[in-house]
């Protein structure tokens, strides 16, 4: 496995693949790599020549009073990772190279960002627009993979690529996680064990919601209702930041669902916020 720091090595690593009309799958990602991570690194190798990963920490998408300086970080961990997965490229710029000035111009997003993490962490998805509209200009890649952890992450950037006509194909994976249901995140190193404990509760809500769901509800309010009770009877360590039942993926509101839709949570913990969601698939 090669490990690149600079954009212009990276482009000169792409081009000699180009060259032999190799398929290029990318992941990126802001490293601390668990399983999650990985299972989209084994769906890029099934469907490439060529599989690039990138780990940086994004400082445009933490907003100032988030966790950037707290972020996991473990480079030699995370190398030998890749490596034992098989990656080809892992591709870790320093803030500096990719980010040499003040951008002239960045990506504001218009759509599908005034819910959700949207809505409690404004310029979020600015930030992880603009940094993977350069990833995508350097890696050149065929596809590339997102986990549906990050669902509203996903939504948007699909919406991104049309907007913008990228040519290259989102593939989006199943949320991977722990056997208590747990969804795999690089953040879940800062929770406290009752926290960690309690965080079980989160995938719970939404299969309860679920239940309900496949059962004959089909009154957004209702389902919104009996998530947010279950987690308010279950989550004492941690705060609820939002329950929302959205149609997906171009997360509107709606009085009753119709085709796709999501429940969405977010718990904020002591030093770690939790995300999950469920696909409710139109009947
Ligand atoms: P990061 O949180 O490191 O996640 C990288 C990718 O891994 C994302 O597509 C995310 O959805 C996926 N992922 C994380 N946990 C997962 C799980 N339990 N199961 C399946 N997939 C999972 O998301 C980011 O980084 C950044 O915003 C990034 C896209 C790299 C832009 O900076």
């Amino acid at each position: 496995m090669k490990v690149i720091t600079s954009i212009s090595d990276m482009q000169e690593s792409v081009d000699a693949e180009l060259r032999l009309n190799h398929t290029i799958g990318f992941v990126p990602t802001m490293g601390y790599l668990h399983e999650g991570h990985l299972s989209l690194v084994d769906q890029a190798k099934k469907e490439n020549d060529f599989v690039v990963v990138s780990l940086f920490v994004n400082p445009l998408q933490f907003g100032p009073n988030e966790d950037f300086d707290q972020y996991p970080r473990d480079f030699n961990r995370d190398r030998k990772v890749a490596e034992d997965a098989g990656v080809d490229v892992l591709f870790c710029p320093q803030a500096v190279e990719m980010y040499p000035r003040t951008p002239v111009v960045s990506v504001s997003v218009d759509q599908r960002t005034n819910v959700l993490c949207g809505q409690s962490r404004p310029g979020h998805f600015n930030g992880v627009a603009t940094v993977l509209t350069k990833l995508f200009h350097i890696v050149v890649p065929n596809r590339v993979y997102f986990g549906r952890k990050d669902a509203q992450q996903a939504a948007v950037i699909e919406g991104m690529v049309e907007d913008f006509n990228f040519r290259l194909d989102i593939v989006t994976c199943p949320t991977v996680r722990e056997t208590d249901g747990v969804a795999l995140s690089s953040r879940n190193i800062h929770l406290s064990q009752t926290e960690r404990e309690e965080a079980r509760n989160l995938y719970q809500s939404l299969q309860y919601g679920e239940r309900f769901y496949n059962a004959g509800e089909t009154n957004v309010q209702q389902l919104q209702t009996k998530v947010l009770e279950f987690l308010e009877k279950n989550i004492h360590e941690g705060v609820i930041d939002y329950v929302d039942v959205l149609s997906y993926p171009d997360l509107t509101k709606k009085q009753t669902c119709t085709g796709d839709m999501i429940i969405a949570i977010a718990v904020q913990y002591k030093k770690a916020r939790l995300i999950d969601n469920i696909i409710l698939i139109g009947k």
